[in-house]
């Protein structure tokens, strides 16, 4: 079946769409579609991307990419957040998490920014097989918070980072 992937920048992205992401991420992580819309409108800036895969015009899948300035080690950069990665429970399993993970990755390296993604230790293998890069980091903050799991990258290899600030939540 014809699978399509919608990528809108936060600012443009309209009520339907945002509805039917809150939909798609509260089957994992159930917090109410109308929390997980507010925490949405709360995070993102006009510039962060979603990315909405649609089979046959039913979303079957999502990611997004919120644009963040970090701190590793004495220097700032500038990365592109891969967060909210999702497939709707029917359709696990069939390739679609690589397919909308790939997405991500294309507009990743249109962007020339590095890619940067924050998971538990049993979701490294799937990233590593859509092409992310394990980056061993000593000590990891996120929004001021002690971040104790993985991170990893795409687009751009690192080495011995001692430690890695990230601002905010993705
Ligand atoms: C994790 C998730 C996005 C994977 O999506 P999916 O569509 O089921 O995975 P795919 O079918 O695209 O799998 C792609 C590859 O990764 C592998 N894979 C998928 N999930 C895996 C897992 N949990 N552990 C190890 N490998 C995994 C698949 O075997 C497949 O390998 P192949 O390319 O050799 O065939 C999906 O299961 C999901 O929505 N999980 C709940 C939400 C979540 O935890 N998101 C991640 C937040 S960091």
């Amino acid at each position: 079946m014809a699978l399509r992937l919608d990528i809108q920048k936060h600012k443009d992205i309209p009520r339907k769409q945002l509805e039917e992401i809150a939909s798609l991420k509260d089957q994992h992580w159930p917090h109410g579609v109308d929390s997980q819309i507010s925490w949405i409108l709360d995070n993102y800036e006009e510039n962060d991307v979603h990315l909405i895969l649609y089979r046959e015009n039913t979303p079957v899948a999502y990611a997004s990419l919120n644009v963040i300035s970090c701190q590793m080690d004495s220097q700032a950069e500038e990365i592109l957040g891969l967060g909210g990665v999702c497939v709707d429970r029917s359709c696990q399993k069939q390739g679609l998490g690589k397919e909308i993970v790939e997405g991500a990755n294309r507009y990743i390296a249109q962007q020339g920014k590095p890619g940067l993604l924050l998971c538990h230790k049993e979701l490294t293998e799937f990233y590593s097989r859509c092409g992310w890069l394990d980056m061993p980091c000593g000590k990891v903050t996120v929004a001021g918070k002690k971040f104790d799991h993985y991170v990893m990258s795409y687009g751009k290899a690192y080495e011995g980072v001692k430690r890695l600030a990230i601002p905010k939540n993705f």
